[in-house]
This record gives structure tokens, C-alpha cells and sequence, in this order.
């Protein structure tokens, strides 16, 4: 018989991960079923349906039709939806990724209904409680029992956490789908053609946390950054920042955008000079794809990267951000760009095999 896995899902970087782990099922003879259950966190089609069907994610089994709201609201929201979904389903074993209100919601209740869940990006750690997704991956990790880590860092912080069994560094499932699709993408992606951008003639730029974007102080300095630095910035706007920037004007050396599918997303972070963002996913495929990268925030997400130089942390202050630039371009030909540091891009396999062995029915 074989082992019912259900993958919860709901926010554009999930879709990313989650692709990598039914590529893996879906091309293996493993012993798992898998089910998707989309919470609906995200519902535009250039923040969800792109991403299904650009990487070949099977359609969800249900679509919670969660949407937007404020925290609590949405969290509960998935909770009740994902807790009625899980009851018929009985499957053997639940995944989440990363660190969203959705892998907050279905962590939760898989621990309420005794079902084993299994903790993907684990013990990524900022120490700053006041961010949505720090609060969401110390519950994740506390609550799974399983866990899957990108890098010897994140293995290293569970431990100071007394969270030690059933720990594997499986290095970082985003390197499972980067790899698979960075070729295709300089293949089949025409959007640095369609907008006319050169090799390293421009930055790339995406925002959207809220502590970059709902304090507008801190918004307005990004911007003004952005507008005057020293090459033309590309910018895909979340949803969000979209949002709360409406009608402000914007200067000419921003160019906005809607989000981009994720080929194009890849071709625009490869041709980039310099990447600035506040994105967790993006700040590592800046590293694989050999670009420097600014990070706009008061702490680092993946530390490593920092450690070794690849991004530079910069608060969200107008002139910290073009010294970081200042800085970064001035050093660039001292960055060797060192291997591994989040595993050779084989996560999904470890992931499937360790889930197909931890469950298999006697
Ligand atoms: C969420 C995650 C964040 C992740 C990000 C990836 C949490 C707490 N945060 O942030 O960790 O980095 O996803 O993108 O879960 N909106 C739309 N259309 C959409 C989705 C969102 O218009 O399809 C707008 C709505 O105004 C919404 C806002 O974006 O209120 C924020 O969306 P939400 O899902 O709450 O959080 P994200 O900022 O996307």
C-alpha cells in the first residue's frame, strides 16, 4: 500500500519547492502518494497558477480559497479548512515548507491531529520575533517531527533549540528546481530581450516584507535609493507593495512590473549587475546564479550567505543601501563563489527517500 503524503502549500515559494518534490515522485518509483492541498494564501494567477503550471506542479486536490487577511484571520481560516480537509483525507504523513502563515496553519494542525509532519527549509533562525515568518518556523520546527534542513547552520540552531532527532541536512530544495531550470530558462525566457536589457546593464529589485513595506518610512527610503543608484532598477511589485505604494510616483530609473513567472524571474536574477531584495528564495538564487546582492532588512535569513560575503545586509536607509552598492560593485572581483554551501541540489531525493522509508507500511 501505498504511503499518502500530503503537501500543504499556499505562497509563491512554496510552489517552487513543492515542484521539486513532485518532479522526484513523479519521475521515481517510490511507495508515496502525494496529494496538494493549496491554502489559497496566494491567488493571483502571477502569484499561483504560473507557477503550476511554468514547473509541472500536479493541480492541488482542493484549493482552500483562503485569500488575504490579517494574521490571525488567516491562519484560523486555513486551520479550520485544513483540519476538515486532513480529517477525510487520514493521510500518513504531512509536508510544509519554509515559513508562511500556511506552513504556520497546517504544522499546527497536523500536531493536533497527531499526524506526522515533516518540516522543510528547518531552523532557519533570525532571532527577530517581530517577523511573521520567524514566529512561523519556531512553531514549524517545534511542532514537526521531521526536519529537513538547507545547511549545517540551520541543523546547528535546532540543536541550541534541544531539536536533534530526526534532523537531516538535505541541502536547499530551491537548488533542486534552480538547477533544473536555469538552462530552460536562458533558453525559453525573452523577457530581457522584450525590455531591452544588456548583460549586467541593471539591478534587480523586489520588496516585499512588511517591515520594508508597511512602515513607509522605510519604503520611501528604499525607493529613493533605487532611484537614484547608478544603473536603471527592474522591478517585479508584489502584490503588497503594490498596494500600499497605489499612486505614489514613481522616478524614472525604476521600471515596475507585475511578478514574474519563475524562467523569467531566473533570466532576470542571472543578467542582473546586483540584486536587491528582501526575499528569502531570491537572495539565495542570486548566490547560485553568481550575483551580488544586497539585502534589505536588520537581520539575515540565511546567514551564510553573508558569512562568506555573496549579499550584503543593509537597513532600509537610503544611503546604506548605495554604500552597500558602492561597496559591493568595488569588491566584486574578490567574490569566489564556493560550492555547496546548501548542497549539490539533490534535496527532493533525500527528502522522498527518508518519507518513503520513515512510512512504509509493514
Ligand atoms: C507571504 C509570506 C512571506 C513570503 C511571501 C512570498 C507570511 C506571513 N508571509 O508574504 O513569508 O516571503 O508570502 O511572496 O505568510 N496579495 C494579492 N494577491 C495575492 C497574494 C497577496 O494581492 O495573490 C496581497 C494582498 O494585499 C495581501 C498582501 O498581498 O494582503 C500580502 O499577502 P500575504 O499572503 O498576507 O503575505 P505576503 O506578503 O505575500
Amino acid at each position: 500500500m501505498n504511503i499518502h503524503m500530503v503537501s500543504v502549500v499556499g505562497a509563491r515559494p512554496q510552489f517552487v519547492k513543492a515542484a521539486a518534490i513532485s518532479n522526484v515522485i513523479r519521475d521515481g518509483n517510490y511507495n508515496i502518494q502525494e496529494s496538494i492541498i493549496h491554502t489559497g494564501q496566494h491567488y493571483d494567477a502571477n502569484m499561483s497558477d504560473i507557477f503550476f503550471d511554468g514547473l509541472g506542479i500536479p493541480s492541488p486536490i482542493v484549493n482552500l480559497g483562503v485569500g488575504s487577511g490579517a494574521h490571525g484571520l488567516q491562519t484560523g481560516k486555513m486551520m479550520e479548512l485544513i483540519e476538515k480537509n486532513l480529517q477525510d483525507m487520514k493521510p500518513d504523513c504531512l509536508l510544509v515548507y519554509g515559513d508562511t502563515n500556511s506552513t504556520l496553519a497546517a504544522s499546527l494542525v497536523a500536531a493536533k491531529s497527531h499526524i506526522p509532519c515533516a518540516h522543510v527549509e528547518a531552523g532557519v533562525r533570525t532571532y527577530d520575533r517581530k517577523a511573521p515568518e520567524e514566529i512561523n518556523r519556531v512553531v514549524a520546527d517545534h511542532v514537526s517531527q521531521i526536519l529537513f534542513c538547507s545547511s549545517n547552520l540551520s541543523v546547528e540552531n535546532l540543536r541550541k533549540e534541544g531539536i536533534v532527532d530526526n534532523v537531516y541536512n538535505c541541502g536547499d530544495i530551491m537548488l533542486d528546481t534552480f538547477n533544473k531550470y536555469i538552462s530552460i530558462s536562458k533558453s525559453k525566457s525573452s523577457i530581457c530581450e522584450v525590455l531591452g536589457l544588456a548583460k549586467w546593464d541593471y539591478y534587480l529589485a523586489t520588496i516585499h516584507r512588511p517591515r520594508n513595506t508597511d512602515n513607509k518610512d522605510n519604503l520611501f527610503n528604499i525607493l529613493k535609493a533605487l532611484e537614484i543608484a547608478d544603473k536603471k532598477v527592474i522591478f517585479p511589485m508584489h502584490p503588497r507593495t503594490r498596494a500600499i505604494l497605489a499612486d505614489t510616483l514613481i522616478g524614472e530609473n525604476i521600471i515596475i512590473m507585475e511578478p514574474v513567472p519563475y524562467l523569467d524571474l531566473l533570466a532576470l536574477e542571472s543578467n542582473a549587475d546586483l540584486i536587491i531584495t528582501d526575499s528569502g528564495g531570491i537572495q539565495k538564487e542570486a548566490y547560485w546564479s553568481h550575483v551580488p546582492c544586497i539585502i534589505v532588512g536588520l537581520v539575515p535569513e540565511w546567514a551564510e550567505l553573508e558569512q562568506y560575503g555573496y549579499s550584503t545586509l543593509s537597513k532600509p536607509i537610503t544611503q546604506d543601501i548605495l554604500k552597500s552598492i558602492d561597496r559591493l560593485q568595488k569588491n566584486r572581483h574578490m567574490l569566489r563563489y564556493k560550492d555547496g554551501i546548501y548542497g549539490v541540489g539533490e534535496s527532493a531525493k533525500v527528502i522522498i527517500d527518508t518519507i518513503s522509508k520513515r512510512f512504509a507500511h509493514a
